[in-house]
């Protein structure tokens, strides 16, 4: 549906009064009328280099989730103000790894005499609190655009890695890009004593995968993919690496949000693609590449959008433009001093990735 006329008046008239003050980052996830007003779109790893790079604004506003905001906010500088237009959109992914689990996790490796020499590698879409769990012990966060390089570098520091939280990813890159087998994987279930591992499971895996998962991108299934290529004669089948093992397996690609764009682009006019990825993206370039000729559907029609980005919607940003215009800071995302310092070395780490 068009947005309310009225109320994208008054984002415009916000974020005109507030200028270069306010710089507004959109994740590839949003709604059409949020990414309206982002001064930038990207993916998760893009977005946090963005907003790096944005010293002279004053306030961040981040439509995309929480852990996001949050990485923003450790990534500028103290000065800037960072603000998630609506502070319930978070991530179910993320909110499967606490830091009580991951210390339990770390005892238990610890018990197995195997902490010495694993490095923990978190996707982006973990709390601040585990990326600083992650820079204490030496390692580093990764994006689903470099979990590869990520991997590579982690295992010239040491001889195991514990993957947290999005176990698909994990195993994935692990499987696909560094030659290993799913024999080399383990799951650890922090709601089981141990992990639900024996020590010896754990001496014996070079991948520690936690038992975490997308809750959008988990329910694209080996059917889906099956009826795509049966209703679409030729059609292409292009999916995120939050997938599972066996969806992106029979994918003929697989990529990250900002991989996904290009490869359309890239795509000849008379294509026809099956994306098997968050559905207000997929939406959007169905539109934009219609006009080329390529075809674009959703890769499952019973998946439905990321609620939680979806809490952002117009309303929450034009609240949040209008406070921020009138001098009141609103719904700011700020982590402490500790963990930020912890958080922001694993960051740096990735940042420095080859
Ligand atoms: P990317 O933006 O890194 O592709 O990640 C997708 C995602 O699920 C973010 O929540
Ligand atoms: Fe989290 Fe999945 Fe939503 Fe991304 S799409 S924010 S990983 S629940």
């Amino acid at each position: 549906a068009p947005s309310d006329p009225d109320l994208v008046a008054r984002a415009r008239a916000a974020k005109e009064k507030l200028g270069d003050r306010v710089f507004v980052l959109g994740h590839h996830y949003q709604r059409d009328e949020v990414i309206e007003f982002a001064d930038v779109t990207g993916d998760s790893f893009k977005l946090a280099r963005d907003a790096a790079a944005r010293p002279e604004a004053e306030y961040i506003v981040f439509c995309g989730v929480h852990f996001m905001a949050e990485s923003a906010d450790i990534l500028t500088s103290a000065q800037q103000r960072v603000v998630l237009p609506d502070l319930a959109a978070g991530c179910s992914m993320a909110d499967m790894a606490t830091a009580e689990q991951v210390a339990e996790c770390w005892d238990v490796l610890t018990e197995a005499g195997i902490a010495g020499t694993t490095v923990p590698v978190s996707y982006m879409n973990s709390s601040a609190d585990i990326k600083a769990f992650t820079g204490r012990h030496g390692g580093t966060i990764c994006t689903s655009s470099n979990a590869k390089r990520a991997l590579e570098w982690a295992f010239g520091q040491g001889e195991k890695v514990l993957f947290l939280p999005d176990q698909h990813l994990g195993r994935n890159t692990a499987v696909r890009d560094m030659g290993m087998t799913l024999d080399d994987c383990v799951v650890y279930n922090p709601h089981k004593p141990n992990g639900g591992l024996t020590p010896q499971q754990l001496r014996d895996a070079r991948m520690i995968l936690w038992r975490g998962h997308c809750s959008v991108h988990g329910r694209f299934s080996l059917d889906s993919v099956r009826e795509v290529r049966e209703r679409i004669p030729g059609v292409n089948v292009l999916v995120h690496p939050e997938c599972k093992h066996e969806v992106v397996g029979a994918a003929d690609q697989v990529g990250s949000t900002e991989y996904i764009i290009k490869a359309l682009e890239a795509a000849p006019a008379g294509s026809k693609w099956a994306i098997g990825t968050e559905l207000n993206l997929v939406r959007r370039l169905a539109n934009r590449f219609a006009a080329e000729d390529k075809e674009i559907v959703f890769l499952d029609r019973t998946v439905c959008f990321c609620s939680t980005m979806n809490r952002i919607d117009l309303p929450h940003l034009v609240w949040a433009l209008e406070s921020l215009a009138d001098g009141t800071v609103v719904n700011r995302i700020e982590v402490d001093a500790e963990t930020e310092k912890f958080a922001k070395l694993a960051l740096e780490r990735m940042l420095a990735l080859p």
